[in-house]
């Protein structure tokens, strides 16, 4: 059989940071509150010249110099995002355009912060099927422009970043063992955008009523992503054949701390096998799960032959569990120019890594 394996990744975090202690001179909180309700301690701000295409651009272009892939080469693009550049044209195109990925088709994928593991079953069920051999898979959010800066039970939540990675058919054993996805309308109204839809097109009164921007009823939310990325992450797993045990490394999406404890309570997950980097960057919807992949491995919490469980879960509501067996050489990743350099690993030239 034809595997997807990921044989490329990267990220990018933009470069202004805002603290908890900045945001609590912008409205009522505290960094005491926002660090013991959520583990944030700040998050990153695009700059004001940055889009989305921009983030995705950086992550694609760090993926594919750790796979050494020309973009000309790409046969698809499937950007996971709810914050696109545009309502359209899709940004996939916009990124396939910048990357110079001539041969490439692009769609946009919405499943909101699910939305990056909806992709990376998309992109290996292309890749199976025969129709692709070489996909770009990017989550990426600039969630910073649809926050209500006035309303303290989201704006502290959020951040921006991107994630990537590449899948490439191989006739050898890894890549996705068992994947799980779920959606369930219920939750409509727990967190939405409610302007510029079909529903309430954009209008002066969408406008002041700040209906362009993410309501949430988080205590509801809570409740059910706690039991849902478990629900999800079992789903998964039955999938593959395999138990909890069999996981080496958990990678969840970094939506809220006690979210992601709750989960390792329910399992007897030792952190050791949970990667957390929620501190750094808060909720980044769609980015959160690849940028925490991208950051576990140059870590070095993975390695060859490791089976790395990424759960989701977000607005809608929708869920996703992914178990994927790891087969690509960490170091890769010193060869990719941008985020994971900046992580405090020196570039290096590909004969270096005798690869
Ligand atoms: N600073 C200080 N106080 C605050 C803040 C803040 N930033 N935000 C809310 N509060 C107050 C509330 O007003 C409330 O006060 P009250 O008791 O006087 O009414 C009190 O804190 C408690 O509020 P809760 O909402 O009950 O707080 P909770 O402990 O549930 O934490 C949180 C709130 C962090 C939002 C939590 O519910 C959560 O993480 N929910 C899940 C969010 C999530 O996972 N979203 C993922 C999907 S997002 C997507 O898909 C794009």
């Amino acid at each position: 059989m034809t595997n997807a394996l990921i044989t490329g990744w990267g990220m990018y975090a933009p470069s202004r940071v805002l603290t908890n202690e900045e945001l609590s001179r912008m409205v009522d909180t505290s960094d005491e509150w926002i660090v013991s309700r959520t583990g944030i301690r700040e998050r990153r701000i695009a700059a004001d010249d940055e889009s989305t295409t921009d983030l995705s651009v950086r992550a694609a272009r760090d993926a594919l110099a750790v796979a050494g892939l020309d973009p000309r080469d790409l046969d698809l693009i499937i950007v996971a995002t709810c914050t696109p550049d545009y309502p359209l044209p899709a940004t996939s195109v916009l990124v396939a355009a910048e990357l110079g990925a001539t041969r490439a088709a692009g769609f946009d994928l919405q499943a909101a912060c699910s939305g990056f593991l909806f992709g990376l079953a998309s992109g290996t069920s292309f890749i199976r099927g025969g129709m692709y051999r070489n996909v770009l898979v990017i989550g990426v959010e600039i969630l910073s422009r649809f926050l209500d800066w006035t309303d303290r039970s989201t704006c502290v939540l959020f951040g921006d970043g991107a994630g990537a990675v590449l899948l490439q058919a191989s006739d050898e054993p890894g890549g996705m063992l068992g994947v799980d996805l779920f959606s369930d309308g219920a939750g409509c109204d727990a967190i939405i955008v409610r302007g510029g839809g079909s529903i309430h097109p954009a209008s002066h009164e969408t406008v002041d009523r700040r209906q362009h921007t993410i309501k949430m009823l988080g205590s509801e939310v809570y409740k059910y992503a706690t039991r849902q990325m478990g629900e999800s992450a079992l789903a998964a797993l039955r999938k593959a054949g395999m138990t909890v045990d069999d996981v080496d490394q958990f990678v969840f999406h970094q939506a809220n701390l006690r979210i992601i404890s709750s989960v390792q309570k329910q399992f007897g997950i030792p952190d050791a096998k949970t990667f957390v980097n929620i501190e750094k960057y808060g909720n980044t919807s769609a980015a959160s799960v690849p940028m925490a992949l991208v950051e576990a491995i140059a870590s070095g919490r993975v390695k060859q032959g490791d089976r790395i469980l990424m759960v989701a879960f977000g607005a809608g509501y929708t869920a996703g569990g992914a178990l994927v067996e790891w087969t690509a050489d960490p170091a890769r990743a010193l060869l990719a120019p941008g985020e994971q350099t900046r992580m405090g690993q020196p570039q290096r030239e590909l004969a270096e890594l005798a690869v």
